[in-house]
C-alpha cells in the first residue's frame, strides 16, 4: 500500500499560508507539515527529515513546497532545499512565494492563446516586481522580445538584464514609464501588454493602450482598484474590444488555480522534480492542450 502523501509547507512569513494549506488539500494531499518563520539555516534539518524518513521506494510520497510573502526569500529556500539532495536521495520541491510563478505563468499562458509568442512584440508594465519579472522570463523563454518596464530606467534595465542573463539568446530590453508619454512610446507596436504593477495603481490609461494599433491582448494582474489598466474589468477574460483581448486579474485566477493544483500534484508522480518559473509554466501548457 502507497504511503500518505505529505506536503512540507516551509513558509518565511509569521504564519504559514493558509492559501497554500487548501490549495495543497484540495490538490489531493493526504497531510500537510507547516513550518513557518523559515530561513535559509533552517532548511537542512527540515529537508533531511523529510529525505531521510521514508525508504527510496516512498521518497516520491514526500514533498517540499516553499511560499511566503518574500520572493526573494524564497529563491534563497528553494536553493537551500535543492543542495540537500544528492544522488537519488531528493524529494520534489515547488516554489510560488505569494503567488509569482503561478501567477506569471497563468499570465503568459493567457497571452499565448492569442498571439504567437515566438517573434510578438510584448511589454511589461510594472515588470520589476518578482510577477513581471517571471512574466518577462516566461515571455523571452517562449521566443517574445520583451520591453520591460518601470517608473526608473535604471531599475528596469537592472532587471532586463537578469531576466536575459536567465534566458539566453533572449530580447529584453529595460523602458521607462515614469509618464503616460513614456508609457504610449513603450506601448507602441506591441503585440501584448501585462501590467504586473502593485495593487491598487493605474499603470496605463485606456486612451493611450486605444491607439496601439498593433495591440492583441492585455492583462491586468492588480486586482486591487484602481486597475493596472484603465478600461479593464477584474472579471475580463477573453473579453474583446474592438480588436484587443482583455484579461483582467480574477479572469486570468482561474488558470492560475487550475496550474497552482496540477503543480502541487505533479511534485508527487516522482521525487526529482524542482518545479520553478520555467516546469510550472510547462505544466500550465500541458493543461491548455
Ligand atoms: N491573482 C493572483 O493570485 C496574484 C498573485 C500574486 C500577485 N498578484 C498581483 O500581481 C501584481 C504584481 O505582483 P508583485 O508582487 O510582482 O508586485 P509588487 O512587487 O508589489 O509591485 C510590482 C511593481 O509595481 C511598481 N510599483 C509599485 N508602486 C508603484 C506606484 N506607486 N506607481 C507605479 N508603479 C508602482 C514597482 O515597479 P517600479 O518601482 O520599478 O516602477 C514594482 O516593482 C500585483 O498587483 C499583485 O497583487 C496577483
Amino acid at each position: 500500500m502507497s504511503k500518505p502523501k505529505i506536503l512540507v509547507q516551509l513558509d518565511s512569513d509569521k504564519h504559514a499560508s493558509v492559501f497554500d494549506a487548501v490549495v495543497a488539500v484540495d490538490s489531493g494531499i493526504d497531510q500537510i507539515l507547516q513550518y513557518r518563520q523559515v530561513a535559509v539555516k533552517d532548511v537542512e534539518g527540515l529537508v533531511h527529515g523529510a529525505m531521510f524518513t521514508r525508504g527510496p521506494a516512498d521518497l516520491h510520497q514526500t514533498a517540499v513546497f516553499v511560499g511566503g510573502a518574500d520572493v526573494a526569500g524564497g529563491e534563497a529556500l528553494m536553493e537551500a532545499a535543492t543542495n540537500c539532495f544528492f544522488g537519488p536521495m531528493r524529494v520534489s520541491v515547488m516554489m510560488d512565494s505569494n503567488g509569482s510563478n503561478t501567477t506569471a505563468a497563468a499570465a503568459v499562458l493567457a497571452a499565448a492563446r492569442h498571439v504567437k509568442l515566438a517573434g510578438a512584440q510584448a511589454l511589461v508594465l510594472a515588470g520589476t516586481g518578482p510577477v513581471g519579472m517571471r512574466a518577462a522570463r516566461l515571455l523571452a523563454g517562449q521566443g517574445a522580445s520583451v520591453k520591460l518596464a518601470s517608473r526608473s530606467l535604471e531599475r528596469a534595465q537592472q532587471a532586463a538584464a537578469s531576466v536575459s542573463q536567465q534566458v539566453p539568446e533572449s530580447d529584453v530590453v529595460g523602458v521607462a514609464t515614469g509618464s503616460e508619454e513614456e508609457t504610449a512610446l513603450a506601448a507602441s507596436g506591441v503585440d501584448v501588454i501585462i501590467a504586473a504593477g502593485a495593487a491598487g495603481i493605474q499603470l496605463i490609461s485606456q486612451q493611450t493602450w486605444q491607439i496601439c494599433e498593433q495591440l492583441k491582448v492585455l492583462i491586468d494582474l492588480n486586482a486591487v482598484p484602481p486597475l493596472g489598466i484603465e478600461g479593464v474589468d477584474v472579471m475580463d477574460q477573453q473579453r474583446t474590444e474592438g480588436n484587443v483581448i482583455l484579461y483582467g486579474a480574477i479572469g486570468v485566477g482561474g488558470t492560475k488555480m487550475k496550474i497552482h493544483k496540477a503543480a502541487v500534484a505533479r511534485l508527487f508522480e516522482s521525487n526529482d522534480q524542482v518545479l520553478d518559473a520555467d516546469e510550472i509554466y510547462a505544466i500550465g501548457e500541458s493543461l491548455e492542450a
